[in-house]
């Protein structure tokens, strides 16, 4: 048999792309491609790309680049775009960067098997429909390999929300669920090879409603019936709407031993004013009381969430309303982000801010931000919390794994295992994670 040909796959953007890289590797396997680390040795590359701010699909450009020597060493070499900047820009980018073969979005990859053969058949290949089929259903079926401890699954994907600022709604289409029956067996498989924490995903996913048994079920009903699976002991979901967060799925953070403590809820500002004008449909009030609610079910529920600075519009006031309801929250962790102006979008057409006045404000964000970080990290000292363990880490002897919180956590003792879930004790948090002991 010949040796198999050579796919590496760089990924960039959210959680998704992460799964969404697994599952085209699998497609490729099928056409009997391995992976590799080594981009040298590759007879494929495969970009996987994100188009949420100006700067992450640049970087794609400047990436392919320096490819070119690879392509001129190897003129077998095929090189491909996946993901939310090949949907937002198709044939575009083979005009832009013609060493390009073959462009592929986020809803077509289960075509790549007769995508790549067009393309060693000389051709390019264009691929960016929303196709009506459930891809997921349609990738080649691969071998059933062991699997790290945590794992991503998707369940529902695209969002009908549109705020003013996001590319999401056209780079991923609308809003579709997965039924019930194929997430469950895709989580049952996952944990028949080795999985035991499971992190449901989707752009909104807490607006999950999937076709299940007596009808449409909610994110709330799925994970109840996902906790069902021996074997799996940890669930986690990401990312979630403040407005789709329903009473049944706040309950569940009370009483479903499984879902663990910790919630990413993004609000982007603490200005009503601006929540308006970025078509967030939600004020700061009912962020705040909802944060009260989840916080009534689960008191040590760990909050993370997004922030914009510098949406068009924002003064000083906004900006001073967005920290306060930073202090009001008190989040464990936290992304914050510069307002990138994105093609298409209602609020590209607006005035922005000065770039030194968005750059100040983010400073001054991020510096509140890590100290609330910090302030929860030292929080967890002494405290027994349970880790699930990834792998080893850098120094002799070291197991990393994550808390119930999400929190990396450290531990140096040959009884630490991958895939075993302990209790440890906090001695020390550093800048970003925490080490401990084994109880
Ligand atoms: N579905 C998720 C968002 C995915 S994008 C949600 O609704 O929470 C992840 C984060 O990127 C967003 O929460 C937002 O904070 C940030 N983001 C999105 N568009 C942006 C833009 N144009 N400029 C800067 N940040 C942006
Ligand atoms: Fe983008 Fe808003 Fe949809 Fe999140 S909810 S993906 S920020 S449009
Ligand atoms: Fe980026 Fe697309 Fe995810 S734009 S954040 S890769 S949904």
């Amino acid at each position: 048999m010949a040796d198999p040909k050579k796919l590496f796959i760089k990924t960039y953007g959210c959680q998704m792309n992460v799964y969404d890289s697994e599952r085209m590797a699998e497609a490729l396997g099928a056409s009997g491609y391995v992976t590799t680390e080594r981009v040298e040795d590759a007879d494929m590359i495969l970009l996987n790309t994100c188009h949420i701010r100006e700067k992450a699909a640049e970087k794609v450009y400047s990436e392919l680049g320096r490819f070119k020597p690879l392509k001129t060493a190897n003129p077998d070499l095929k090189i491909g775009v996946a993901g939310c900047v090949a949907q937002a820009e198709g044939e575009e980018i083979m005009r832009r960067q013609p060493l390009v073969d073959l462009v592929v979005g986020p809803q077509t990859y289960h075509r790549l098997p007769a995508m790549e053969a067009a393309v060693r058949a000389g051709a390019r290949a264009v691929d960016t429909d929303f196709p009506e089929e459930d891809k997921f259903e349609h990738l080649p079926k691969a071998p059933r390999a062991k699997r790290a401890p945590a794992a991503f699954l998707t369940v529902q994907e695209g969002c009908d929300k549109f705020c003013a600022f996001c590319v999401v709604p056209y780079t991923r289409g609308a809003e579709v669920s997965r039924p019930v029956e194929r997430v469950l067996r895709e989580a049952r498989d996952l944990v028949e090879r080795g999985v035991r924490e499971i992190t449901l995903l989707g752009q909104n996913v807490n607006a999950y409603h999937g076709e299940g048994a007596g009808g449409t079920w909610g994110l709330a009903r799925l994970i109840r019936e996902l906790a069902k699976i021996e074997g799996l002991a940890r669930i986690r979901f990401t990312t979630s709407h403040p407005n789709d967060m329903e009473d049944d799925l706040i309950a569940a953070h009370g009483d479903e031993p499984k879902l663990m403590p910790y919630l990413h809820l993004p609000v982007q500002s603490g200005s009503d004013r601006i929540l308006k004008a970025m078509a967030r449909k939600h004020t700061a009030e009912q962020y705040l009381r909802l944060i009260d609610r989840l916080r009534a079910a689960r008191p040590d529920l760990l909050l993370s969430g997004d922030f914009i600075v510098g949406f068009p519009g924002e003064t000083d006031q906004d900006f001073e309303d967005t920290l306060a309801l930073v202090r009001e929250v008190g989040y464990g962790q936290a992304y914050s982000f510069k307002y990138s102006a994105r093609p298409g979008t209602p609020a590209a057409e607006k005035t922005p801010v000065p770039d030194d006045v968005a750059s100040d404000r983010l400073h001054r964000l991020q510096a509140l931000l890590s100290d609330q970080q910090r302030a929860a990290q030292e929080a967890m000292v002494g405290r027994e919390v349970s880790v699930l363990f990834e792998k080893p880490g850098r120094m002799a002897g070291q197991m990393v794994g994550k808390s119930d919180y999400l929190h990396a956590v450290h531990v140096t003792d040959p009884c630490a295992q991958t895939g075993q879930i302990a209790r440890v004790r906090i001695t020390r948090s550093g800048p970003n994670s925490l080490a401990g002991e084994l109880v």
